[in-house]
């Protein structure tokens, strides 16, 4: 059956570059011959019927905001048997034939669920600075939010190497340590600790001591969100080096801002792909970039925790410090 209308959403923590993959969905799918509505606040504007049709004037300007003009939401309404029924409802009544829900992981798997159990069409396009995609090497909004930490970290470097002080740096990432571990290898940072690896700050403690007596007095420790707060570990590191410790957690600053051109060709190439898949009757799929590429991958393999190469990173910071 030939799709007419589909409905384009963005759900779960906002990733700069959700604006022009919006862009791309509703230019591209009109140029198909298609409408297109978009829906507010992720899956609860499905629940509540928050939703209205867009034309290409409705993305204007929009190609180089942060944030999404859909707005999102974390909905647990739609984790309930209600919340998921009055979403069907509404895609019934409006005759959408497809959506494409443009989120993380935790967007992914309700989206699988609710295809599993609906049977609406539904692709996904990858965005979350998390880049926790498995079977993705690269989500809308990651690039932004590394050089958001990055250009915090070399600014803070500036203060550590003058003061010849130790910071501790908290970038986002409650479960993925993927900020954590890019920013701190691009940032010449001496240490990382992420969620995916056991902590043991007595060792991290006893390279400083050693690097203080050969002469080295700064240091910039990344700590990611999930492996721990940025003070408790600064506390700790004063505690047991004697040495002044700062402590600094970036947060939300890393959600926002002017989304890169990688940033952006990411998202607007992900957009026109989640249309063709729908025309073409592809369904419970996540789109994102691997090997260069575009990819198709089953949300089943999309949910999956990601394996990061955790050991490369870490042998090359420690190799650079
Ligand atoms: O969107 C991903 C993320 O930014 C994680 O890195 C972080 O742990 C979480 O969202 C924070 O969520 P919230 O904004 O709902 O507090």
């Amino acid at each position: 059956m030939a799709i007419k209308r589909i409905a384009a959403l963005t759900t779960g923590g906002d990733a700069p570059g959700m604006n022009p993959a919006i862009r791309s969905v509703v230019r591209y799918g009109i140029n198909q011959g298609l409408e297109v509505m978009g829906v507010f606040r992720g899956w609860w504007g499905l629940i509540n019927e928050e939703l209205k049709a867009l034309s290409h004037r409705s993305v204007s300007g929009i190609i180089g905001q942060g944030g999404t003009i859909l707005k999102t939401a974390r909905c647990t309404e739609f984790k309930t048997e209600e919340g998921q029924s009055r979403a069907y409802d509404t895609i019934k009544k409006y005759n959408i034939d497809g959506l494409v829900v443009i989120g993380g992981n935790g967007s992914f798997a309700a989206a699988h669920h609710f295809y599993g159990k609906y049977k609406i069409p539904c692709v996904g396009v990858s965005a979350s600075i998390d880049n926790d995609i498995n079977g993705i090497d690269y989500t809308i909004g990651t690039d932004t939010a590394i050089n958001t930490a990055l250009d915090a970290i070399d600014k803070i470097r500036d203060t550590a190497t003058s003061m010849e002080r130790i910071f501790v740096v908290e970038v986002m990432g409650r479960d993925s340590g993927f900020i954590a571990l890019t920013v701190a290898l691009a940032g010449g940072c001496e240490d990382v600790l992420i969620p995916e690896k056991e902590i043991d700050i007595e060792a991290v403690c006893h390279e400083i001591v050693h690097g203080n007596l050969v002469g080295k007095m700064s240091w910039i420790i990344v700590v990611a969100e999930g492996a721990g707060k940025a003070a408790d570990i600064a506390d700790k590191i004063t505690e047991m080096t004697g040495l002044e410790t700062r402590s600094v957690v970036l947060g939300h600053v890393q959600r926002g801002g002017r989304p890169t051109a990688v940033s952006r060709d990411i998202a607007l190439n992900l957009g026109k792909a989640a249309v063709d898949c729908l025309i073409a009757g592809k369904t419970d799929i996540a789109l994102g970039l691997a090997g260069g590429r575009i990819v198709e991958v089953d949300f089943e393999t999309a949910i999956k925790k990601k394996e990061l190469k955790i050991a490369n990173f870490c042998n090359l910071i420690k190799t650079l410090t």
